[in-house]
């Protein structure tokens, strides 16, 4: 049975797990796998211990009644959980609105930051309808930046190599033109175009470090990241990301990422997406 006491931990037992996995799959619909017990121990023995919570079932209590927190262990637990094109809206008003904007400008340029980019699929996806919605794609100066701090996921992501279910949602065209087929043993996958690879520069940061910001940035991604910090942290690293954005860049971050409350320094525009209005 699992109690934090002190810096002991126990086993995640059977009931406990699935108490969890119920709860997730709930107000998620993600089922969580037998694989994530060992590092959901490691992380439920860090956070009981910042709420001060002394056994399993006062942490179960917060969790039905605290919807961040739920989300927390969430997010804890898939933790690099990303998909290509991953939120239809985000990509929906990427095509539709940001790119087309930026079309009309003179100088063909493009800055795109991918904060906490995991394994690569959001950045690689940003690439892939950028080369396909502007015009005269060989003739703009394009700059896609990739961080997290996850040196495994990174690693990942810089081999640009997918497990075909990663990318079985996309259409047709997407899969023909972006990635070739590749099998490993005896599993298929795909790997990304050499094209797309060259767009993206993934690097090593840890958003807690003392990190310099990427030059002016016409968009922000970053989603599903902002939920692992403290308030505090949160409202100084919007803050950072509005000094990183280009007067009237985009900030798009997760759908419980509430930027107005602490920072007023964007207008929002629903759908998670946010504008730097100073
Ligand atoms: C759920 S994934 C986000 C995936 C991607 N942004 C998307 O929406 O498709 C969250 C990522 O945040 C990264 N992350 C968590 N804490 C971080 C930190 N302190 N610095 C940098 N990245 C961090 C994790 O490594 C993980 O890859």
């Amino acid at each position: 049975m699992f109690s934090y006491d002190g810096m002991r931990q126990h086993v995640l037992a059977d009931d406990e797990f699935e108490v969890l996995q119920q709860l997730v799959l709930d107000s998620s619909g993600i089922v969580l796998a037998e694989s994530s017990r060992r590092s959901l121990l490691d992380y439920l023995s860090t956070r009981m211990y910042q709420l001060q919570l002394g056994c399993f079932q006062a942490y179960r209590e917060r969790l039905q009644q605290d919807s961040t927190e739920l989300l927390r262990l969430i997010n804890a637990a898939t933790q690099s959980y990303t998909t290509f094109c991953h939120d239809k809206q985000h990509f929906n008003f990427f095509t539709n609105t940001l790119l087309p904007e930026l079309a009309k400008k003179p100088e063909q340029e493009l800055r795109i930051w991918s904060v906490g980019c995991s394994t690569g699929e959001e950045p690689f996806s940003l690439a892939m309808v950028a080369q396909e919605v502007l015009p005269n794609i060989d003739e703009w100066d394009i700059a896609v930046t990739a961080t997290d701090h996850d040196s495994e996921a990174l690693s990942t992501a810089m081999k640009g190599i997918y497990p075909l279910s990663q990318v079985r949602h996309l259409p047709a065209r997407h899969l023909l033109r972006w990635f070739r087929s590749l099998r490993i043993g005896s599993e298929e996958h795909v790997q990304i175009s050499p094209v797309l690879q060259q767009m993206v520069a993934f690097r090593r940061l840890n958003l807690l470090s003392d990190w310099t910001a990427p030059e002016p940035q016409d968009a922000i991604f970053c989603r599903d990241t902002l939920i692992y910090f403290d308030m505090p942290k949160r409202a100084y690293l919007i803050d950072r990301f509005a000094d990183s954005l280009a007067p009237g860049g985009y900030l798009f971050v997760g759908e419980s990422d509430r930027v107005e409350v602490y920072s007023d320094r964007f207008e929002a525009l629903g759908n998670a997406i946010f504008r730097r209005c100073d």
